[in-house]
């Protein structure tokens, strides 16, 4: 069916599903203020609190932060190769923005990637300057290394393999000497309270939280605000195998979505190529073997040992992401085999422990011994390119609601997202938003009685539901599959939770997510960077250039295509 073309009304491509427009939760039973709340505590959270409070001064207003462990429980400790930017003396932006372009697959916002790539470089100084300490070369330059998709060494890193668990140590060190901004930890941001009703111009009037602590602040409470700064990371527990940590179940881009916002890109899942098998059951978070491996000379072989990466890619093992990944999945399919090796042999020790301390550590403590042995490697789910439709200002469709790093989807990464460019993406956009947010900050507005209908799913139906999504929207995808998974999850939605807790909030919003990502994967057919589907295995530039964008009124979400003109350039079949 020809698609409308860009501008015209979107097309909606999937039955109309039943979730809770709400979470059930008790009432809350104690309150604070804050003029703004920033929901998560990595690269993007913390970015945008500190930045904030400098931009709002000492008597501009309070900023609270929210996360749902400790600050540093999030995706942004576990990332190993880095950030990019155009740091080295012959890159440009212009360079960063063609490589973000050509991996994006067509899909990306050429302003987004524009603003990524030109603000990129000075936002990594300043984060030096707030401490973080990068790896330098033997005269003190920042030492830069190459991952999949860049045409130049731009990759900082910290630590060796180390780079995210720096950037964390230095940003919670600069909250600490910033006393004034409000944390509180161990704390579930439930549903957001609206001055009006969701989906219909209801602006952000606060947030409900359910705190697993102890004191004056146990259980549900609610917190009045002006605005609310989404950062809350990704949903990769929505699958069995993830290189996401537990936390990520997806709770912040559920809550928007309830709330009115629109989920875009959700069907672009990244499949990390060489996150390591650790056993067909292993399941949570799963162990990264960073591309910067592959960046420093590592290659990928078949069980005959076939470098079979060679001839497939103009950059071989360094091909996007969604090519390598592609790749060891068609390898794996002809071999029939459960996993491909990767050879980094050749570093030796020295190398080795230099360059990748803590993949040597995980290695090893896994019983496989990288200096001498082949790693075993498949991929595996590893970041959301889509997520919360912003502006270039980080605003939502919901007044009032801003959102930041991987739950936003600022346009940056289209298709399929260049390596280390989501640590970039936090650290720009979460700046764009201080500089806005305080000259737009809305009047204190009282919350509506909540009409949207209250629902929960138990948590026992979690693990059916990951591994259903593991095997059928995970790498390689087809509508057979896709129509199981939808009548499968439609099923779950069905069930009612016997208990109101963590374990069911968390299942509700993986559920509201897996449906998401379901329909909109249900309904791209064609295959476009980390989108595959075996049964239109052809990107198809004429029918589907443009985004999926999945929207809830009160519990019925619909799926609907608004076309764009392809961002990469190239002109496909
Ligand atoms: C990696 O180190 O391979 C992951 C980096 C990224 O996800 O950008």
């Amino acid at each position: 069916m020809p698609r409308p073309t860009p501008g015209a009304t979107p097309e909606v491509l999937a039955p109309v599903r039943r979730l809770p427009g709400r979470l059930t939760a008790p009432d809350p039973g104690w309150s604070v203020t804050a003029d703004v709340v920033v929901i998560g505590s990595g690269i993007a959270g913390l970015t945008a609190a500190l930045r904030l409070k400098e931009e709002l001064g000492p008597e501009g207003g309070k900023v609270l932060v929210v996360t749902k462990d400790r600050l540093a429980a999030g995706s942004t400790r576990w990332a190993q190769g880095g950030i990019a930017a155009a740091l080295g003396p012959e890159d440009t932006p212009a360079e960063h923005e063609l490589d973000t372009l050509v991996a994006g697959a067509g899909a990306c916002d050429p302003e987004a990637v524009r603003a990524l790539v030109t603000e990129g470089p000075a936002a990594v100084h300043e984060l030096i300057a707030l401490g973080a300490q990068f790896d330098r070369d033997p005269a003190g330059e920042l030492s830069l290394t190459r991952e999949g998709g860049h045409h130049r060494d731009r990759i900082a890193h910290a630590g060796g393999d180390a780079t995210g668990a720096e950037i964390q140590r230095a940003l919670i060190e600069a909250v600490g000497r910033a006393p004034e901004i409000e944390i509180i930890k161990r704390a579930l941001a439930v549903d957001l309270l609206l001055d009006g009703p969701a989906g219909e111009g209801g602006a952000v009037a606060g947030v409900t939280l359910h705190v697993m602590g102890e004191g004056q602040r146990d259980g549900v409470g609610m917190v009045r605000c002006r605005a609310v700064v989404l950062a809350s990371g990704g949903m990769g527990q929505i699958f069995s195998q993830t290189t996401n940590p537990v936390v990520s179940t997806g709770d912040g881009m559920a809550l928007a979505l309830r709330a009115g916002a629109t989920l875009r890109d959700l069907e672009f899942v990244q499949f990390h190529p060489t996150v390591m098998w650790l056993g067909a059951d292993s399941v949570g978070q799963q162990p990264l073997i960073s591309e910067a491996v592959r960046g420093e000379g590592a290659f990928l072989v078949d069980d005959a040992g076939d470098r079979f990466m060679q001839g497939q890619h103009e950059l071989a093992d360094l091909a996007p992401r969604d090519v390598v990944a592609k790749a060891i999945m068609r390898r794996m399919m002809e071999t029939d085999r459960p996993h491909m090796w990767l050879d980094a042999r050749h570093f030796g020790e020295e190398k080795w422990q230099r360059r990748f301390p803590t993949i040597l550590a995980t290695c090893r403590s896994h019983g496989v011994d990288p200096v001498t042995e082949l790693i075993p490697v498949a991929p595996a789910c590893h970041y959301a390119s889509g997520g919360v439709r912003t502006d270039l200002w980080g605003r939502t469709d919901v007044p009032g609601l801003y959102a930041t790093g991987e739950v936003a989807c600022s346009g940056v990464h289209g298709a399929n997202r260049l390596a280390s460019n989501s640590l970039l993406e936090g650290l720009v956009f979460s700046r764009r938003i201080a500089a806005v947010l305080p000259g737009e900050l809305r009047p204190w507005s009282e919350p509506v009685v909540d009409a949207r209908t209250a629902g929960l799913v138990p948590g026992a139906v979690r693990r059916g539901l990951q591994d259903a999504m593991t095997t059928r929207v995970g790498v390689l995808r087809n509508a057979e599959g896709l129509a199981g998974v939808t009548d499968y999850l439609d099923g779950l939605a069905a069930t009612p939770a016997d208990l109101v807790d963590l374990d069911a909030w968390e299942t509700t919003n993986l559920l509201t997510i897996s449906s998401a990502v379901a329909d909109a994967a249900t309904a791209r057919e064609e295959t476009r960077g980390s989108h595959w589907r075996e049964d239109f295995p052809e990107r198809d530039d004429a029918e589907w250039s443009g985004h999926l964008d999945v929207i809830m009124r009160d519990g019925e979400t619909t799926c609907a295509f608004s076309p764009a003109a392809p961002s990469d350039g190239e002109v496909h079949p």
